[in-house]
């Protein structure tokens, strides 16, 4: 498979989204970067061009879906995008309705934002790739976080739905599902978090599957195997393994 020459990330201002800027950013590649916060945006792409790739920025929200249209239709028109990875995202912390609802905005709705356009983009030309970025929480509603991991089994599904049902048009579609990384993201976490990576180690995970056109790109494999596992145990079980614990008094 040929590498992807135009590149269109959301969320690449920072954590997985930025590494993976860097990781595509070379000699010949060109990098469409979304996200807020313009500043970061900027650091990000100077460090593209600084590789020798052409790396252009676009302040937006993912959660809008008329400026996602447009900004991927004109990127698409400067160059016709290779792969658009829809990858920002957020957490949720104390799973008030706004909260929740914000989480399906973003993760869901910015998704679905992020990946119409491109589908109308590549359909005409039937070639193009998908990366849809959901997690290893995705397996299965875990109760710490509600929203976030029922966003995340939406946008799994989706992706392992439209892999079957785009083929035809010649786009491929993977479900990206990493377990802990280190970002902003997972930084106020105040849990364990087995086998945490790098942004720098997920985004060379996430691209060796891209090229190899998996459709689920789920690592690192002992927590996959392991939320796999929850996720297949009979609900009765799963339900009294991952019950939250009442904390503990000092
Ligand atoms: N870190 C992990 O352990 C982990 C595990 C599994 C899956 N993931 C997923 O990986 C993706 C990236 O997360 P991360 O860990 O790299 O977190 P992060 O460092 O907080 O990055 C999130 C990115 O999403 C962007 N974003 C958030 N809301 C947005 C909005 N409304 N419109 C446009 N962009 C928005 C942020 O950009 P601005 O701040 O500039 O808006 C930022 O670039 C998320 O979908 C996350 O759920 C992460």
């Amino acid at each position: 498979m040929t590498a992807p020459r135009h590149i269109l990330i959301t969320g690449a201002s920072s954590g997985i989204g930025a590494a993976l800027a860097r990781h595509y950013a070379h000699a010949g590649a060109r990098l469409s970067l979304g996200g807020r916060d313009a500043r970061r945006l900027q650091e990000v792409a100077a460090d593209c061009r600084a590789r020798g790739a052409d790396a252009e920025i676009a302040a937006l929200d993912v959660t809008d879906p008329t400026a996602m249209r447009n900004w991927i239709l004109a990127a698409d028109a400067q160059a016709p995008l290779d792969l658009v990875i829809a990858n920002a995202g957020i957490g949720s912390s104390d799973e008030s309705e706004a909260e929740a609802r914000q989480a399906f905005a973003v993760n869901l709705d910015g998704v679905l934002n992020a990946a119409f356009p491109a589908i109308d983009v590549m359909s005409g030309r039937a070639r193009g790739q998908l990366a849809l970025m959901s997690s290893l929480a995705g397996y299965r509603g875990f109760p710490e976080a509600p929203s976030y991991s029922a966003s995340k089994a939406a946008v799994k599904a989706l992706a392992e739905a439209w892999r079957g049902a785009l083929a035809a048009r010649g786009i491929r579609v993977s479900a990206i599902c990493p377990g802990f990384v280190a970002t902003p993201l997972t930084s106020r976490h105040r849990f364990p978090m087995p086998f945490l990576m790098s942004a720098e180690r997920a985004a060379g995970i996430i691209a060796r599957g891209l090229e190899r056109d998996r459709s689920r790109i789920a690592f690192p494999w002992p927590m996959a195997l392991a939320t796999w596992f929850i996720a297949a145990l009979p609900a009765a079980l799963s339900d009294r393994l991952l019950r939250p614990r009442p904390p503990t008094r000092r």
